[in-house]
C-alpha cells in the first residue's frame, strides 16, 4: 500500500506533489520521491525514510517544473532503500506504483535477457522498461505503449507514467488499487486518493478497475484497457480534510476493517504455485525435514493468530506446535534447540517482549521464522527468514487487517508445510487453495453487514460485561473478540473455549450478560449447540455466529450473524469480522476515542 500523486498544468509541480504526499503518508513512508519535468528533462530525487528526508533533499537539489508525479512508499518487494524508491526511470519513462506485481519475475528475467540493466529490487521498475521499449519499438503514443504493457502485467496496480519526450501529457491506470483524477482550471491532478488533492480541487473522477486514463492540463480521457472509451461524470467531494483520510469512515479502525477483503488478496499475490496446489514463501527456504517442532511466540492479537497457527499446522502438516505469549516464554528458559522452528508473529515487528523471546530462541540455537507486516522492522532483521503479510498499514490501535492478513499467512505457511511433510494431498491443498481465493469476496459480504452489527451493538451497549465462546479454531476468534471489545470499548469481556464454560465462568450467567457463540458450520457444531443451550438455560442473551443457511440457530439465539460457508480452516478469518464490527460499534455507541483507546500504544515497544 503506498500513495501515487501526479501533477500536470502550470503551477509548479514539487510543492504540489509534496503536499499531495504529506496527505497520503499514511499508506507508507519507507521512503518517498518525485520526477518533475522541467526544460527538456526529467530530474528525479528521492530516498529512504519519510516525507521529511525528501523534503530536506528537495532544498539541496531543487526540482522545478509544472508537471511531475510522487510517491510515498510501504516496501513490499526490496527492502526500504534509496535505490528501491519510486519514481523508477528507463530511458525517458518514468513511472510510480502503488500494488504488486505477480508475474514480475518472469518478466525481469525476460528483460534482463534482452539486455535491460536493472537498478532496484523492486517489482515497479519492470513498468519503467517495458513502457520504454515499447515507446523505442515506435507505439503511437504513450498511452498505446501503457496499454500494451497492461496486456503483460498481472497483479494489483495503481501507475502514473511520465514520458519525458511529451511532457503535456501523463497517463495513469488502474486495476484493484485505488486512483482518483483531479480536475482543476488549467491543470489536473492524479492520486491513490482524494485527501491528497482536496486542499486544490473538489471535483473529482474516480477511476474504476481495468481503466487507463490520459492526463492533460485540459482534463483526463478515460478508457478501458482495450482502449473502449468510458464516460464518467466528475463528481463534487464535499468531505471535510479528517473525513477524506479516513477514505470517509469514522474512525481508522472502521476503514481498516472495510480494507480486509482487499489485504487478503494482496497476501496471496504472486504465493500460489501454477498448479494451484502449492505455495511459495517468498524465497523462504525452510528445511521442513529438519523441524521436529514448531513454537509460536507473540502478543496479543498476533498471539491469537498464532492459536489459529497451531491448528492449521498440527491438522495439515502434521508437525508438533506449541504456542507461547512472548512475554513469558523470553523468562521461563524455554526447552529449545536445534530442529525447532520459532515463528514469531508480529504487525509492527517492533514489539519488544516478541523480539527478546527471538534473541532468547536464537541464543539457544533454534531458527527463526519472522511473520510480519513491515518490511525490514526490527524482528524480520533479527529473524533467518521473514514471511510478509501485505495489510498496508495499520493506524487503528485496535488490530483487524493484520489479523486476518496473518491467518492467510499462517494458512500459506501450513499448506507449504504440508505438501513437504506429504501429509496434505495436492487435491487438499487445491481445494484450499481455491477457497482461499475467493476469501475476499465472501469477506466483503460480510464487512457490508455493518448496519445489523450495528443494532446489535445499540441493544447491548449497556452491558457491563461480555463472554465469548467457541470451540477449535474458534477458541482464539472467541479471545480476539474478547480482546477487541475490552480494548475499544473498556468493557470486560472473557474469550472461553465453549467446553470451558461449565468449569467456571457459567457462573457469570444471567440476563444481564451478553454471549457471543461462535458456531459455524463444522465438526464442533452440535457441541457449541449444547453449549449455547446451556446459556440460555440461565437466561443469558446469546449473539450467535453461524453459516449462512443454518435454519436452527434461529431457535437457539437471540441474535444471529450469518456468514458465507467456507472450508473449516478458513472459517476463523470470516467469523473474526463480526466481532471487530461488534467491538467496533459498541466503543462507537459509548464514545470512546476508538482509533487511540486509553492506556494503549500501537507498538508496544517497553516490557
Ligand atoms: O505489532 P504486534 O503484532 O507485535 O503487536 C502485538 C500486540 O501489541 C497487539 O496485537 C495488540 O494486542 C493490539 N492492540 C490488539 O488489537
Amino acid at each position: 500500500m503506498c500513495g501515487i500523486v501526479g501533477y500536470v498544468g502550470t503551477r509548479q509541480a514539487t510543492p504540489l506533489l509534496v503536499g499531495g504526499l504529506r496527505k497520503l503518508e499514511y499508506r507508507g513512508y519507507d521512503s518517498a520521491g518525485v520526477a518533475v519535468w522541467n526544460d527538456g528533462v526529467t530530474r528525479v530525487v528521492r530516498c529512504r525514510g519519510k516525507l521529511a528526508n525528501l523534503e530536506e533533499k528537495l532544498l539541496k537539489e531543487p526540482a522545478p517544473g509544472t508537471t511531475g508525479i510522487g510517491h510515498t512508499r510501504w516496501a513490499t518487494h526490496g527492502r526500504p532503500s534509496d535505490e528501491n524508491a519510486h519514481p523508477h526511470r528507463s530511458g525517458s519513462i518514468t513511472v510510480v506504483h502503488n500494488g504488486i506485481i505477480e508475474n514480475h519475475l518472469a518478466l525481469r528475467q525476460e528483460l534482463v535477457a534482452a539486455g535491460a540493466k536493472f537498478t532496484s529490487e523492486t517489482d515497479t521498475e519492470i513498468f519503467a522498461h517495458l513502457i520504454d521499449r515499447a515507446m523505442t519499438a515506435g507505439a503511437a503514443d504513450l498511452t498505446t505503449a501503457v496499454r500494451g504493457v497492461l496486456a503483460r502485467v498481472h497483479g494489483a496496480f495503481a501507475i502514473v507514467v511520465l514520458n519525458e519526450k511529451d511532457p503535456t501529457t501523463m497517463v495513469a491506470a488502474k486495476n484493484s488499487s485505488p486512483l482518483v483524477v483531479g480536475l482543476g482550471e488549467g491543470e489536473t491532478f492524479v492520486a491513490s486518493d482524494v485527501t491528497a488533492i482536496l486542499a486544490e480541487t473538489r471535483k473529482v473522477l474516480f477511476i474504476e478497475e481495468g481503466e487507463l486514463v490520459t492526463v492533460t492540463a485540459k482534463g483526463a480521457v478515460i478508457t478501458d484497457f482495450e482502449g473502449r472509451p468510458r464516460q464518467r461524470e466528475p463528481k463534487t467531494i464535499t468531505w471535510s480534510a479528517l473525513q477524506a483520510e479516513k477514505g470517509g469512515f469514522k474512525h481508522y479502525m472502521l476503514k481498516e476493517i472495510h480494507e480486509q477483503p482487499r489485504s487478503v488478496a494482496d497476501t496471496l499475490v504472486g504465493r500460489i504455485g501454477a498448479e494451484q496446489d502449492d505455495v511459495s514463501l517468498d524465497g523462504v527456504n525452510l528445511d521442513v525435514a529438519s523441524i521436529r517442532r514448531i513454537i509460536f511466540v507473540a502478543c496479543g492479537t498476533s498471539y491469537h493468530s498464532s492459536l489459529v497457527g497451531e491448528f492449521l499446522i498440527e491438522s495439515l502438516a502434521r508437525i508438533p506446535v506449541e504456542v507461547d505469549l512472548a512475554s513469558e516464554f523470553r523468562y521461563r528458559d524455554p526447552i529449545i534447540g536445534p530442529g525447532d522452528l520459532v515463528v514469531a508473529i508480529s504487525q509492527s515487528g517492533e514489539t519488544l517482549d516478541t523480539m527478546e523471546a527471538v534473541r532468547e530462541a536464537k541464543k539457544k540455537g533454534a531458527k527463526i521464522l519472522a511473520i510480519s507486516n513491515v518490511l525490514e522492522s526490527s524482528i524480520p532483521r533479527l529473524a533467518d527468514y521473514a514471511f510478509y503479510t501485505h495489510a498496508g498499514p495499520e493506524i487503528g490501535v485496535a488490530s483487524t487487517k493484520a489479523f486476518t492478513t496473518q491467518l492467510v499467512a499462517l494458512t500459506l505457511l501450513a499448506i507449504h508445510l504440508g505438501r513437504r511433510t506429504k501429509k496434505l494431498s495436492s487435491e487438499r491443498a487445491r481445494e484450499l487453495l481455491g477457497e482461499l481465493l475467493q476469501l475476499p469476496n465472501k469477506m466483503r459480504d460480510v464487512v457490508e453487514s455493518g448496519a445489523q452489527l450495528q443494532a446489535i451493538a445499540r441493544r447491548y451497549g449497556h452491558a457491563e460485561g461480555f463472554l465469548f465462546l467457541g470451540r477449535g479454531t474458534q477458541y482464539p476468534i472467541a479471545l480476539e473478540g474478547a480482546l477487541k471489545l475490552k480494548e475499544i470499548s473498556y468493557i470486560h469481556a472473557e474469550g472461553y473455549a465453549a467446553g470451558e464454560m461449565k468449569h467456571g465462568p457459567i457462573a457469570l450467567i444471567d440476563e444481564d450478560l451478553p454471549v457471543v457463540v461462535l458456531a459455524p458450520r463444522g465438526t464442533h457444531y452440535e457441541k457449541v449447540i449444547s453449549n449455547l443451550a446451556e446459556v440460555r438455560a440461565r437466561q443469558g442473551k446469546v449473539i450467535a455466529v453461524a453459516t449462512r443457511g443454518d435454519s436452527n440457530i434461529g431457535n437457539s439465539a437471540d441474535d444471529v450473524i450469518l456468514i458465507p460457508d467456507s472450508a473449516p480452516e478458513l472459517q476463523p478469518i470470516l467469523t473474526v469480522l463480526p466481532l471487530q464490527l461488534l467491538s467496533y460499534y459498541v466503543a462507537d455507541f459509548k464514545g470512546t476515542d476508538i482509533d487511540q483507546p486509553r492506556n494503549l500504544a500501537k507498538s508496544v515497544t517497553v516490557e
